[in-house]
């Protein structure tokens, strides 16, 4: 099929009508409308307490009070990535990676492909921070999901950690092909990363940009400053130059 071709047939991961959430009588969510390709890799940034996390678990199935507020569509094999990597102490990586699902030799090849090979009988506290948020992908992986969402994973590494994540991550996405979508506060992780940038205002999508340029990107990228500036624009920073 020639890629043009496979362009407008491409079905919606994720498709949203009109979610709206509150709490204790506070509107987070308002009536936000979304669709997300199959396939398509997508960044969502917001001020913290827009409604990042919030918009996340509705997709993700683990918020019982959204349903009925709008129309909520998302594929059935979805897999969350969290900021801390949620492994259980109590068992070696391997296990970890395999919770719930059988097949060790998948479970080994996704930790060979995030680079543990070789650390299938560690515990989690032997892990480094960055290598656990890689052994959560691995997990993730593992369960083959046509939809990732990650809200913060690399938010609480190290600068040069989180670029080593960031190539991974791609590299995974490519291999892989799910949709995702992913929360960070980061604006240049979301534009070196991704192919589409929401920002989150009010409740609702209200800056959505196609970032429009190939892959690998370099962060020195001057053509992407004209991006970042935008996005801090809709998120209402103003860069001191
Ligand atoms: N279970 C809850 N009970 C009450 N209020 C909640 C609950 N979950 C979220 N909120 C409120 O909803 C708002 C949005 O929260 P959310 O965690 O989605 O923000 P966020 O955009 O992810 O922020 P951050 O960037 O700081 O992670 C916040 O004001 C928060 O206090
Ligand atoms: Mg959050």
């Amino acid at each position: 099929m020639a890629p043009h071709t496979e362009q407008l047939t491409r079905p919606t991961a994720v498709r949203l009508r009109g979610l709206t959430r509150s709490f204790e009588g506070r509107t987070v969510l308002d009536g936000l409308d979304l669709d997300i390709p199959a396939g398509q890799f997508v960044a969502l940034l917001g001020h913290s307490g827009s409604g990042k996390s919030t918009l996340l678990r509705a997709v993700a199935g683990l918020d019982h009070e959204v349903a009925g507020s709008g129309r909520l569509t998302a594929p059935e094999r979805v897999s969350v990535v969290f900021q801390d990597s949620r492994l259980l102490p109590w068992r070696r990586v391997l296990d970890n990676v395999l919770l719930g699902t059988g097949g060790e030799e998948r479970g080994r090849a996704a930790l060979a492909e995030v680079g543990l090979a070789g650390r299938e009988r560690a515990w989690p506290g032997e892990l480094s921070g960055g290598e656990a948020q890689r052994a959560a992908l691995a997990r993730s992986l593992v369960r083959e999901p046509e939809l990732l969402l990650a809200d913060e994973p690399f938010g609480a590494l190290d600068a040069l950690t989180r670029i080593k994540m960031h190539a991974l991550l791609r590299e995974l996405w490519e291999r892989h092909r799910p949709s995702v979508l992913l929360v960070t506060h980061d604006v240049d992780e979301a534009i070196v990363l991704a192919d589409r940038v929401l920002v989150l205002d009010a409740g609702r999508v209200g800056l959505d940009l196609a970032i429009d340029r190939p892959h690998p990107r370099s962060y020195r990228d001057p053509l992407l400053s004209e991006y970042r500036e935008r996005l801090l624009a809709a998120l209402g920073v103003t860069e001191v130059h």
